[in-house]
């Protein structure tokens, strides 16, 4: 009995979401609507579907009226916010990591910098630069041509971020800390004007020539 009366609470609540007529009336409902003998019954919408649909409407109306007409929420005031606190966070980024930003790199002129640039330079670098920084494999530094640039912050780069791709210039930021390349790029500007032993051509259309 439990079982049959559930199963009726369970069938008037169905029914009072569809409001589907009872199986028999098809007759009393058949509408005279006939489309090569497919007939048309007619049968309200059923709730369910039809209160769901007033209820978009009521949100369509309320978020019309606050966005558009109230101005409550704008794209552009989303996409400011979050550039500011993108902005925020690279901030504290550079300030975690100060020596990956270094923008103001100086010439460095002291002797004792300029021995610890020619250290890493006579270790490191005269593979391709020979020892004097004739030049072999890459370029000769004594000269004033150069194919990347010179200047202290320019030399830093190249020595930080490598040559053109291929050229096998690498990207020693991951072998020198900054200080270590600074030290190196203010010798080898140190080196410019010198007489290396064995000078490679010149290459490059910037000239520089330090002061
Ligand atoms: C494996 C060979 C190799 C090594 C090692 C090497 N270089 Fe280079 N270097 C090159 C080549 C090749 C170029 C030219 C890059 C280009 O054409 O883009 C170059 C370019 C440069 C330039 C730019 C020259 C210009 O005319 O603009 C500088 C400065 C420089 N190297 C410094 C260094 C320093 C300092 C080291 C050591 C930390 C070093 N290089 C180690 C091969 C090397």
């Amino acid at each position: 009995m439990t079982t049959n009366k559930n199963q009726s609470f369970f069938k008037r609540i169905i029914k009072s979401l569809t409001k589907a007529n009872d199986l028999g009336k098809e007759a009393e409902l058949l509408t005279d609507h006939d489309y090569d003998g497919i007939k048309e019954l007619d049968n309200v919408l059923p709730p369910w579907w039809l209160y769901g649909f007033y209820i978009t409407i009521a949100i369509g109306i309320f978020y019309t009226t606050k966005v558009v007409y109230f101005g409550a929420y704008k794209q552009a005031d989303e996409l400011n916010a979050d550039i500011t606190e993108s902005n925020a966070q690279v901030e504290i980024y550079k300030n975690e990591h100060p020596e990956l930003f270094k923008t103001d790199v100086v010439l460095l002129t002291d002797a004792e910098s300029l021995t610890s640039g020619k250290k890493i330079f006579e270790t490191t670098c005269l593979a391709c630069h020979m020892i004097d920084g004739g030049g072999g494999i890459g370029p000769n530094l004594t000269d004033d041509h150069w194919i990347l640039g010179g200047g202290i912050e320019t030399i830093y780069h190249t020595i930080s971020e490598g040559g053109r791709p291929g050229k096998g210039m690498i990207a020693w930021k991951a072998t020198f800390n900054p200080e270590e390349r600074q030290q190196v790029a203010s010798y080898v500007i140190s080196l410019q004007g010198t007489k290396p032993a064995n000078p490679k051509a010149s290459e490059g259309d910037i000239v520089w020539t330090k002061q």
